[in-house]
């Protein structure tokens, strides 16, 4: 599946129309990282910036978080919802601090032993901090994929999932991660909505199967009863 005009096309994307100045961006610090690909594993951007804003402010590193009674991280955490996400987010600070020296790993195979981190958000964490070729796929991604390649199974099913890793796997690109990893979200979010896609504005829509078969209502395939 490897094919490098895939992630040319992202690249160049994301660079002249992805998102540049979200507050998490711009930095390589893995502790602002990790926490804004937490709080935004579950909720939308607008929704997660003003928290963010708030939660640095309060913890601005990892110690000071890990330091911190869990009454007071839950109440910062407080109306964002999915609250698991806020206990791991502690018990996440205070592994790296007892575990990692107060450094997130690099490697995002460590990343994902940590509370919280599953593979795709390791994925971003390390591929933001560090450049890491590691690939995401997250729900807004494997849309982008079951579209442009054409994938007709359920993307929860365990093999339809397994060939989506393949496929992200295959595609990563050898430099340029950071803008390779925004642009596919990017596009998932904004351009390759769920529903009425913005397919006039994809750089994908030449190369996409579901746009050119008029299959874009179709794909991903719903969850079947
Ligand atoms: N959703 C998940 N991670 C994101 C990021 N880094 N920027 C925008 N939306 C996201």
């Amino acid at each position: 599946f490897a094919d490098p005009t895939f992630s040319a096309t992202v690249i160049a994307w994301q660079k002249q129309h992805g998102r540049h100045a979200l507050p998490w961006q711009n930095t390589r610090d893995a502790y602002r990282i990790w926490l804004s690909e937490i709080m935004l594993q579950q909720t939308q951007v607008s929704a997660v910036i003003p928290y963010y804003l708030r939660f640095l402010q309060r913890f601005p590193d990892v110690a000071s978080l890990a330091a911190a009674p869990v009454e007071d991280v839950m109440a910062h955490w407080s109306g964002l919802g999915y609250y698991t996400r806020a206990r791991n987010l502690h018990r996440c600070a205070q592994r790296v601090v007892a575990e990692h020296g107060g450094n997130f790993p690099a490697d995002p195979a460590m990343l994902a032993e940590l509370p919280g981190i599953g593979r795709s958000t390791a994925a971003a964490i390390a591929a933001f901090a560090c450049g890491a070729r590691a690939a995401i796929l997250d729900g807004n991604v494997k849309r982008v994929f079951a579209r442009v390649f054409g994938i007709d199974g359920y993307p929860g099913e365990k093999k339809v999932e397994d060939a989506l890793w393949l496929r992200a796997e295959a595609l990563l690109p050898q430099a340029d991660m950071t803008a390779y990893t925004q642009g596919l979200m990017d596009l998932g979010a904004t351009v390759c909505a769920r529903s009425r896609p913005a397919c006039p504005a994809c750089p994908l829509a030449t190369r996409c199967v579901a746009f050119n078969t008029l299959r874009t209502a179709e794909l991903p395939v719903r969850k079947p009863k």
